[in-house]
C-alpha cells in the first residue's frame, strides 16, 4: 500500500512508518516539525515539511489510505491553550478529512485516546462505555472521533479509531524525545541517568491499591502493529473504535518499583499532591481489536521500561 503518515516525525508516527517499510509498503510523511524531529522519519520515507492543513499538496488518488498522527497531545497544555487543540486536532483533521474526499482517498487510521472517556464509572473500559472527556484534549480527540463516524456513514470513508492508553518503550533507535518531558516512564528514568535527584509522585491519596494512580502501560512496538492490521482491516462505509492497551494496569509506584529493577538504581521518590486533570485509574478492555483484528500485547511493563532506558542512554 501507499500510504501517508501525518506526524510521521513524531514518536509514535515515525515507528509506525518504520514498521509500514518493513512490511514493504511506500511511506510519505507529513509533519510541521513542531513538536517532531526531522531525524526521526525513517530512512525510505519521502518527507515533507508542513501541516496537515497543506495535506492537499501531496495527497492524490495513488495513495491507499492516510495514518493521522499529526496533534497536540498534552493534556495540562490544552487547559491552558484549549484554542490551539480545537485548530490543530478539530480544524485541521475536518480539513484532512476535506482533501481525502475531494481526491478519493477512503481510508483512514486516527490516533485517539483514552482521554475521551474522562473520569471512567468502570474498568476495564470498553469502548462502549460513555465518553466524557474532562479536558479540551479528550474533547478535541472526541470531536475528531464523531467527524469520522459521519464521514464513514455519510460518505462511505473506511475509518478506524485507536484509543491509546499510556505508550511507551522504543523501537530501534526511535523512543520518546518530548520537550518538556511529563510522562511518568521517562521522567523516572531521569533519576538513574542522573539527571534528577527524585521523581515526583503526583497524588498518594487515590481510591487505588497503594494510594496512587493506575494506568495501562503499552509497549509501541505493539501500538505500531495494532495500526499495520487497522490499515488492512478498515471497511468502507465503518467507523471502528478500538481501545489499544494491554489491559492490565500499574500504579504510579509500581512503575517506579519497576524503572528500579531494570536500571539496579534505588531512584528516590517524593510524595506530592495531585496533578490536576488525573482520573484516579485508567485500564484499557481490549477484547474487540482482539476479536477483530487478533491483535494482542506481547511485551510487558518491565520490557517497556527497559527499552524506554536503553534509549535514554543511547540519547545521552
Ligand atoms: N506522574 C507522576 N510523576 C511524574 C509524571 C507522571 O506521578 O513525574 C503520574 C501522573 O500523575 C499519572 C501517571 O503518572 O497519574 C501517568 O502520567 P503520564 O503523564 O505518564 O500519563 P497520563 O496518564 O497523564 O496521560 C496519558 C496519555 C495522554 C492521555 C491520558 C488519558 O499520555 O495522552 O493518558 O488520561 F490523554
Amino acid at each position: 500500500m501507499k500510504p501517508l503518515v501525518t506526524g510521521g516525525a513524531g514518536y509514535i508516527g515515525a515507528v509506525v512508518a518504520c514498521q509500514l517499510l518493513e512490511a514493504g509498503h511506500e511511506v510519505i510523511v507529513l509533519d510541521d516539525l513542531s513538536t517532531g524531529h526531522r531525524d526521526n522519519v525513517p530512512d525510505g520515507a519521502r518527507f515533507v515539511e508542513g501541516r496537515v492543513q497543506r495535506a492537499g499538496e501531496v495527497l492524490d488518488r495513488s495513495f491507499d489510505g492516510v495514518l493521522h498522527f499529526a496533534a497536540k497531545s498534552l493534556v495540562a497544555e490544552s487547559v491552558k491553550r484549549p484554542e490551539v487543540y480545537w485548530d490543530n486536532n478539530v480544524v485541521g483533521t475536518l480539513d484532512l478529512l476535506t482533501v481525502m474526499r475531494a481526491v478519493g482517498v477512503r481510508r483512514l487510521v486516527f490516533s485517539s485516546t483514552a482521554a475521551t472517556y474522562g473520569q471512567p464509572e468502570r474498568t476495564p473500559i470498553r469502548e462502549d462505555d460513555p465518553n466524557a472527556p474532562i479536558n479540551p484534549y479528550g474533547q478535541s480527540k472526541l470531536a475528531v472521533d464523531m467527524a469520522i463516524t459521519g464521514e464513514a456513514h455519510a460518505h462511505g470513508l473506511a475509518g478506524v479509531s485507536l484509543r491509546y492508553f499510556n505508550v511507551g518503550g522504543a523501537y530501534g533507535r526511535h523512543g520518546e524525545r518530548h520537550n518538556p518531558e511529563t510522562h511518568l516512564i521517562p521522567n523516572v528514568l531521569l533519576v538513574p541517568a542522573g539527571r534528577r535527584e527524585a521523581v515526583e509522585i503526583f497524588g498518594t491519596d487515590y481510591p487505588t491499591r497503594d494510594g496512587t494512580c493506575v494506568r495501562d502501560y503499552v509497549h509501541v512496538t505493539d501500538l505500531a502493529r495494532a495500526h499495520l492490521l487497522a490499515l488492512e482491516a478498515a471497511e468502507p462505509g465503518r467507523h471502528i473504535i478500538y481501545n489499544l492497551g494491554s489491559g492490565a494496569g500499574f500504579t504510579v509506584r509500581e512503575v517506579v518499583g519497576s524503572c528500579r529493577r531494570v536500571t539496579g538504581h534505588p531512584v528516590p521518590a517524593v510524595d506530592q499532591p495531585r496533578r490536576p486533570g488525573d482520573p484516579p485509574s485508567l485500564v484499557a478492555s481490549h477484547h474487540r481489536i482482539r476479536e477483530d483484528l487478533g491483535w494482542r500485547p506481547e511485551l510487558d511493563l518491565d520490557r517497556i521500561v527497559a527499552d524506554a532506558w536503553r534509549f535514554l542512554q543511547a540519547a545521552r
